[in-house]
């Protein structure tokens, strides 16, 4: 049974038929589908189009199709080109002629953006829990690790001290962006195309709003040539991806790095690493190389689906159906990168004694001017001087007398700088790696999560 095959004398081209299909990619709409003709089904009975017992029969039919579909027993057959297809036919058979009513006033087209949308705002539903779980492994990590020193960077160089929680802390609050990006892209995506048809407006007194309140949506679209081809959903479901991507990407780098012989910071647990197949030694961050690589998969996905649109003219184009593989490609993704990067954190071994064998005096530096500083140099002038003394040898090894030689503000206590705690503890502004601000930073978090639910 096609959809379409009245107007036309000859069948198609094996080839051209199976380009033309979408059901291998479709198929995992059914849910959403068949819940999207129940409530169309309703909104017919509404506006008279249906009668009351067509309405029943029709409702009973797509529950049996539903619960086929639900247990795995749906026959798919060579002529379902798409679900929508697939739906309408096997309803025919378990309905009977009733079945040819359904698609009363009704297009694929705004059936299929109707579909995607509600499909969509469940993935988003589904990527903010686990995004919130890894958050949450995030500050629990952080919690353990408000008082391990190790060196911060820049450029990827040594630069000033820091805490291993306020590291972690830093990725929480990128992803915690994420989540307001994702609650964002799920309340824009909250509007229903049904009612639009095929571009123009269905022809029956659909009551759009009930409609789309039946579906659980906030709204109708407004414009019915708008809503069939508004993919805006996907395109941000597939930005919020790729963002989110790239920030899983550079924690998953700064680990593979601290994962190394030469930093040892942190070990993972054997269940989130790899063997080499032949160097019996190898200990490989697979996991988070992966998640790096498909960093650069998600950003496809996006440019790919941009491409797509910016050129269609009015409406609906055959195109729109290359929109559903990558935001499916990408749901994939992260329904597994990040249950997967969660766990790896959650047993990471952080190796506190590495960490403090890698602060050396250097990191102090900052402090060494801040001191002087307080002697009354400007600090123009004392990062200078300190900048002249990191020439003449490991900062805490020069003498008293090698730092006069360069000032004289230069004292005794000069001794009390070579603390890397006390580095730490002066960074107590909002924001910064003293352990309170940290703290702070951890019940700010903590109530971000407890808020989003
Ligand atoms: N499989 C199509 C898609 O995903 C459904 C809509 C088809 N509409 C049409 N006029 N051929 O876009």
């Amino acid at each position: 049974m096609k959809l379409w095959g009245g107007r036309f004398s000859e069948s198609a081209d094996t080839l051209a038929y199976a380009y033309n299909a979408s059901l291998p990619c479709d198929q995992r709409l059914w849910a959403v589908d068949v819940r999207g003709s129940l409530a169309w089904v309703r909104a017919l009975a509404r506006a008279g189009v249906l009668s009351p017992d067509e309405a029943a029969q029709l409702d009973a039919g797509l529950g049996l199709v539903r619960a086929e579909l639900a247990a795995g027993t749906f026959v798919f057959q060579p002529a379902d080109e798409d679900i929508h297809t697939a739906v309408e036919r096997r309803l025919g058979e378990l309905a009977g002629a009733v079945a040819g009513k359904l698609h009363t006033g009704r297009s694929r087209n705004d059936q299929v953006a109707t579909d995607f949308r509600l499909w969509v705002m469940e993935a988003e539903a589904r990527v903010l829990g686990h995004l919130r779980r890894l958050q949450q492994v995030l500050l629990d990590q952080a919690e353990r690790h408000t008082g391990t020193l190790l060196p911060g960077y820049t450029h990827l160089q040594r630069a000033q001290p820091i805490t291993f929680a306020h590291w972690l802390l830093s990725h929480f609050w990128a992803l915690e962006r994420d989540g307001a990006r994702w609650e964002q892209a799920r309340t824009a995506a909250s509007v229903c195309p049904l009612g639009s048809a095929a571009l123009a407006g269905s022809a029956y007194p659909i009551d759009r709003a009930a409609l789309a309140a039946d579906l659980g949506f906030a709204r109708a679209a407004e414009n019915s040539l708008d809503a069939v081809s508004d993919r805006d959903f996907a395109a941000e479901f597939l930005f919020n991806a790729a963002l989110l991507g790239t920030h899983l990407s550079r924690l998953a780098e700064a680990l593979v790095i601290y994962a190394t012989a030469e930093f040892g910071f942190v070990t993972l647990a054997d269940a989130y690493a790899s063997g080499s197949s032949l160097m019996p030694q190898k200990k490989n961050p697979d996991v988070l190389e992966l998640t790096r690589g498909k960093a650069g998969t998600l950003l496809g996905h996006l440019t790919g689906l941009l491409a797509t649109l910016k050129g269609l003219p009015s409406a609906y184009d055959k195109d729109l159906q290359e929109d559903k593989p990558p935001v499916f490609a990408a749901f994939d993704a992260l329904d597994v990168m990040l249950p997967v990067v969660a766990g790896a954190l959650a047993t990471l071994s952080v190796n506190a004694d590495r960490m403090a064998a890698a602060l050396d005096a250097a990191l102090l530096a900052t402090e060494l001017a801040d001191y002087l500083v307080g002697k009354g140099v400007p600090f123009r002038d004392a990062h200078h001087l300190v900048g002249q003394a990191v020439r003449l040898g490991p900062l805490n090894t020069l003498s008293l007398e090698a730092l006069r030689s360069l000032s004289p503000a230069f004292e005794a206590d000069v001794e009390a700088v070579w603390d890397f705690s006390a580095a730490v503890s002066r960074r107590s502004v909002l924001g910064g790696t003293a352990a309170a601000s940290v703290q702070a930073q951890i019940q700010a978090g903590r109530a971000k999560l407890s808020a989003a639910g």
